[in-house]
């Protein structure tokens, strides 16, 4: 989080969470809160950053890093970096035709795009806008009928990859949400303070509310063609949310599903070995976002035991408070293939449209870059536990104080 004290004049955005604070100013109240909001008291969110935080890179000198390669082959499609700007619902809320924005900045920056199941723009606008396979993300709904109709339309978009998101049985509150005035029946005096807070953003006004138009879900409209306003959408979408979902629908999908299938949300190893036993390419260790269970553990400390359990057999990324290219470099160090990005591309994205998701991930490029030729390390794919240290610690291999890592659960770190 960038204090006061560190933003300078103000004068240009330098990192994703620049873009934090330029969307905050930008978007009406109720929709940054949707955007940056969590579960309840938002610990896992918090954690989800803390985590990155204590992990320390390990300094190294000396060792020619005048060529460096950051690309990854991610489920069988090159990307020029280790990163999927992963699937953030209502992003068309955020900006104008926010996905198409993002999508066009990730082909630029090559790399992938994930569409959500809600997003505002439909699986097709955003094929017809891009030349690049992008990712489609599924919630497995009540309606299977639909569900099979939301595959088959991503196949014929040419999506390489199914994104199933598996960590929203129930739907975690989001007080924020709530306080909003969000998930409920409002007074009028709190439908004037909700319409007001609109109103007194012009930029979000002109640009997305007057420009953005349609509203709607995109690749629901047909299934809810009666909605009018996002909160009737929302309704529809909270009661197709199907709890009864279980390993066995996996087949199912992939009945349905002709490219990679990546399960999104697993943060436990028992968890990861049911998705290999159950015939997935790749898993997600993901809470989320911070946005379904508060108190779980952050993402980036349930990484090493899953990639130590299925690695092997799986291709295993991770998101959750991924803000910098040195976080990148970190997760890749603990093992995952690649991240995804939530938040920051969402922040970007309200914040300065493609050109914002664009400049935030050259950003990242570089930062990586820097962090990477620091490490000494010149390829991506070299990177393993070596690359990091304990915090207040540059230890050296076979130091016998390195056995401490292990009270941090973080086996991967060398010892
Ligand atoms: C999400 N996320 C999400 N995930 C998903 O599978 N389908 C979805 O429609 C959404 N929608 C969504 C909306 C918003 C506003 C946010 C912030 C998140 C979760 C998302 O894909 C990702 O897992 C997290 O955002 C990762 O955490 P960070 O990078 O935001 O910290």
């Amino acid at each position: 989080m960038i204090d006061k004290d560190t933003r300078g004049l103000g004068l240009a955005p330098a990192t994703a969470d620049d873009y934090r604070e330029l969307a905050r100013r930008r978007l009406p109240r109720q929709l940054f809160d949707y955007l940056d909001g969590a579960a309840y008291e938002e610990q896992t969110a918090g954690a989800n950053r803390q985590a990155f935080s204590r992990l320390r890179l390990r300094q190294r000198v000396m060792r020619d890093v005048s060529q460096l390669n950051l690309s990854a082959r991610v489920l069988g499609q090159e990307l020029a970096l280790p990163l999927i700007l992963a699937p953030l619902g209502l992003a068309g809320a955020m900006a104008r035709r926010a996905e198409v924005q993002a999508a066009r900045a990730a082909e630029r920056a090559g790399v992938a795009f994930c569409e959500s199941t809600v997003s505002i723009c439909s699986i097709e606008e955003v094929r017809a806008a891009t030349t690049a396979p992008f990712w489609y993300q599924l919630y497995v709904m009540r309606d299977r009928g639909y569900t099979r109709e939301l595959l088959a339309r991503a196949q014929a978009a040419g999506c390489p990859v199914l994104v199933l998101t598996v960590d929203l049985a129930v739907m975690g509150a989001r007080y924020r949400d709530t306080r909003n005035g969000m998930t409920g029946a409002l007074p009028l005096v709190g439908r004037l303070a909700r319409a007001w807070d609109l109103l007194s953003h012009p930029h979000w006004l002109l640009d997305v509310a007057i420009r953005g138009k349609p509203l709607t879900f995109g690749n629901l409209a047909a299934a809810v063609p009666d909605a009018r306003s996002l909160p009737a959408f929302k309704a529809w979408v909270d009661s197709q949310f199907d709890p009864r979902i279980t390993w066995t629908d996996l087949a199912w999908v992939r009945e349905n599903w002709r490219g990679k299938i990546l399960v999104k949300g697993v943060l436990d190893v028992d968890d990861a070995r049911e998705a290999a036993a159950a015939g997935a390419d790749g898993l997600v260790v993901s809470n989320h976002g911070g946005r379904q269970l508060d108190s779980v553990a952050a993402s980036i400390d349930a990484l090493p035991r899953i990639v130590d359990a299925v690695g092997d057999r799986l291709e295993v990324l991770m998101d959750g408070g991924v803000r910098s290219g040195l976080d990148v470099v970190k997760a890749l160090a603990l093992g995952a293939k690649a991240c995804m990005l939530g938040r920051a591309w969402g922040y970007a994205v309200a914040a300065r449209g493609e050109a914002g998701v664009a400049h935030m991930l050259s950003v990242m490029r570089q930062e990586m870059e820097v962090a990477l030729a620091l490490c000494g390390v010149t390829d991506l794919a070299a990177l393993d536990g070596e690359a990091l240290v304990q915090a207040g610690q540059q230890l050296r291999p076979g130091d016998p104080a390195s056995g401490r890592h292990e009270e941090f659960g973080i086996s991967a770190i060398r010892d």
